[in-house]
C-alpha cells in the first residue's frame, strides 16, 4: 500500500461501484472495496489483485454500525470515502407498503450516514466525501421511496458539507442519470424505452461515465468545492426530450 491514499467505494461488486474502483485504481489509489454481496465482491476483488492492483475487499453492510467502525479503525488512512451502495425499485405510489418505503431510507440514507460518520472518525484534513445519489431525486414516475431516498442523499451531502467544511473534510455528490447497470436491467425492456427515449441525447450512460465524475472530487487536487451535486444525466434535468 505505501504512501498511496486511500479510497473506499461501496457497492463495490458491480455496476458504478466496479467502475469506480477500476478508475481510483487507475488514479493511484489504495481502494477498500465494501459490498454485501460477498461473492460477486470476492470474485472482482480477487480478479483485480491477481491483476497486480493495490485493493482489498470485505463484505459487509453499510447500515451494520459495528462492522463499519471495525472496518474504518482497521485502516491505516482513509482519504476518500465514495458511499455509492444503495437499493431501487419501482412501484407505483399507492402499491408501495411502508415496510418497503423504510427499508429504501434505511439502505440509502442511513446507511450513508453511517459510513460518513465513521469515516469521519478516522478522517484528516484534506479529505473527500462523494455521495452518489440520482437525477431522480428531482422527480420521476412510479419510484417515490428511491426518489425520497435520493433527495436524502443529496440533503446529507449539503449538511455534512457545512458541518465538516471546518475539519477541513469536501463533501459532493453526484446524480447519475440513466445508466447502464443491474439497476437499469432490472426495468422492463419497454420501461428501458420509454426511459431513454426521454432523454434529450437518446442514450443510456456507462458506469464509467460515473466513475469520471467521482474521479473528479476524489482527485487531491480538487480543491475548494464542497456541497455541489454534479449532475450526469445525458441532459435530462433539463427536461424531457422534445424531438
Ligand atoms: N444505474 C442507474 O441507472 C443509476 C441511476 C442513478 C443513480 N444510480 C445510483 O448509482 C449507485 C450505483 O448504482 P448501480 O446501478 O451500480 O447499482 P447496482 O444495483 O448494480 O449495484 C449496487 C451495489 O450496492 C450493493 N449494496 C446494496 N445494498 C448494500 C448495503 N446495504 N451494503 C453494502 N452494499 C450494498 C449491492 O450488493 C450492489 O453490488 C446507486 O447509489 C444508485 O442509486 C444508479
Amino acid at each position: 500500500m505505501s504512501d498511496k491514499e486511500v479510497a473506499l467505494v461501496t457497492g463495490a461488486g458491480q455496476g458504478i461501484g466496479l467502475a469506480t474502483v477500476r478508475r481510483l485504481l487507475d488514479d493511484g489509489f489504495h481502494v477498500v472495496m465494501v459490498d454485501r454481496n460477498a461473492e460477486p465482491l470476492a470474485t472482482a476483488g480477487q480478479a483485480l489483485h491477481e491483476a497486480g492492483k493495490s485493493v482489498e475487499h470485505h463484505a459487509l453492510s453499510i447500515t451494520d454500525r459495528a462492522a463499519v467502525a471495525t472496518l474504518m479503525k482497521a485502516l491505516p488512512r482513509l482519504d476518500v470515502l465514495v458511499n455509492n451502495a444503495a437499493i431501487f425499485w419501482d412501484g407505483k405510489f399507492d402499491a408501495i407498503t411502508e415496510d418497503d418505503f423504510k427499508a429504501m431510507y434505511e439502505v440509502n440514507v442511513v446507511g450513508t450516514f453511517v459510513m460518513a460518520q465513521e469515516a469521519v472518525k478516522v478522517m484528516k484534513r484534506g479529505a473527500r466525501i462523494i455521495n452518489v445519489a440520482s437525477r431522480a431525486y428531482l422527480a420521476g414516475y412510479a419510484h417515490a421511496p428511491y426518489i425520497t431516498s435520493k433527495a436524502g442523499t443529496v440533503g446529507l451531502t449539503r449538511g455534512m458539507a457545512f458541518d465538516l467544511a471546518e475539519k477541513g473534510i469536501f463533501v459532493n455528490g453526484i446524480a447519475p442519470g440513466l445508466i447502464e447497470t443491474d439497476m437499469f436491467r432490472s426495468l422492463t425492456p419497454e420501461r428501458q424505452q420509454e426511459l431513454i427515449a426521454k432523454q434529450p441525447t437518446k442514450t443510456v450512460g456507462q458506469p464509467e461515465d460515473i466513475a469520471n465524475g467521482i474521479a473528479f472530487f476524489a482527485d487531491p487536487r480538487t480543491k475548494n468545492v464542497t456541497g455541489q451535486i454534479l449532475t450526469l444525466d445525458g441532459g435530462r434535468s433539463m427536461g424531457i426530450s422534445l424531438y
